[in-house]
């Protein structure tokens, strides 16, 4: 019989996972779902997100779906405000956010892309991460899991409203998870490369590096109810990471230049 890896002793009591109605989103709430666990599901699409509900339900988990665009952070600062008051988190996946790029023939992005982006990367799960924080510190328990991107650690010239959103939210958790050290409650960033559909172990190789989304599933679960500070997936993009940091400005410029669309 195969053995339960250690982590999943630490998943109980009521979860989080916005996004839920995504690839990412999905592959993490197919694997928390389990008896014990009431997870709240948060996407827009409430078709897919009954799909993922009722797998989850038949894994023996409860399961209440949240169908919400929080490209309205007020709304879903709401949303969680009386989802944590009914039954307090113990653990929060923010997953859900959008990666567009620059439409064809166009030199840079359009400010409403820029808006939208940067309200649905970064602003949104921000202010939920720091207000299921403030009241986790006061619980002296939690866990939060960001999700963010490698593509954070670079200035890319096609794709300026992803890269900057997501470092943004890099930071930001960063900043968070020392804010709030000694307290019993952790923060996460989860950095991925490329992802998609495919099974366990498959490496599928549309775009560059692209592994399966149960890969990062499986990895992050880990990473963030062991309370690490960040999981990059797969590793070799923190090389890639130091190369852009420590190559004469010049030389990076025209090599983030040469790069094009995926
Ligand atoms: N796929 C990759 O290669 C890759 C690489 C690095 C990082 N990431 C990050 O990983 C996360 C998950 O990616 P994925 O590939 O699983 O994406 P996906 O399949 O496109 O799913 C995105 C999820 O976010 C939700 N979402 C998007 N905008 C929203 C909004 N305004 N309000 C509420 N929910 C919203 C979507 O909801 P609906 O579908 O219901 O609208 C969906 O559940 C994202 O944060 C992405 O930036 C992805």
């Amino acid at each position: 019989m195969k053995s339960e890896p250690d982590w999943q002793h630490g998943l109980a009591g009521r979860v989080l996972v916005t996004g839920a109605s995504g690839l990412l989103g999905r592959e993490l709430s197919l694997r928390i779902a389990r008896p014990g666990v009431r997870l709240s599901l948060w996407g827009r699409n409430p078709f897919r997100l009954t799909e993922v509900a009722t797998q989850c339900r038949e894994a023996g988990a409860e399961v209440e779906i949240c169908a919400l665009d929080i490209s309205n952070p007020h709304a879903a600062i709401s949303a969680l405000c009386v989802q944590d008051d009914a039954d307090p988190f113990s653990l929060a996946l923010l997953v859900a956010g959008l990666g567009d790029t620059l439409s064809p023939g166009a030199v840079v992005e359009g400010p409403a892309q820029v808006i939208r982006l940067a309200q649905t990367n970064f602003v949104a799960p921000a202010a939920m991460a720091s207000f299921l924080a403030e009241r986790m510190v006061q619980r002296g328990k939690g866990r939060i899991g960001l999700v963010g991107t490698a593509a954070a650690a670079h200035s890319l010239p096609f794709a300026a409203s992803y890269s900057g959103s997501k470092a943004g939210l890099a930071r930001f958790a960063d900043a968070l998870r020392l804010a709030v050290r000694n307290s019993g409650v952790s923060v996460t960033l989860i950095s991925p490369g490329f992802f998609g559909p495919g099974g366990q172990d498959d490496e599928v190789r549309s775009r560059p590096g692209e592994i399966a989304a149960s890969v990062v599933a499986e990895q992050m679960i880990a990473a963030v109810v062991r309370g690490k500070p960040e999981l990059v997936v797969p590793r070799r993009f923190l090389a890639l990471r130091w190369f852009d940091r420590l190559l004469p400005r010049p030389l990076r410029d025209r090599l983030l230049l040469s790069l094009r669309l995926p």
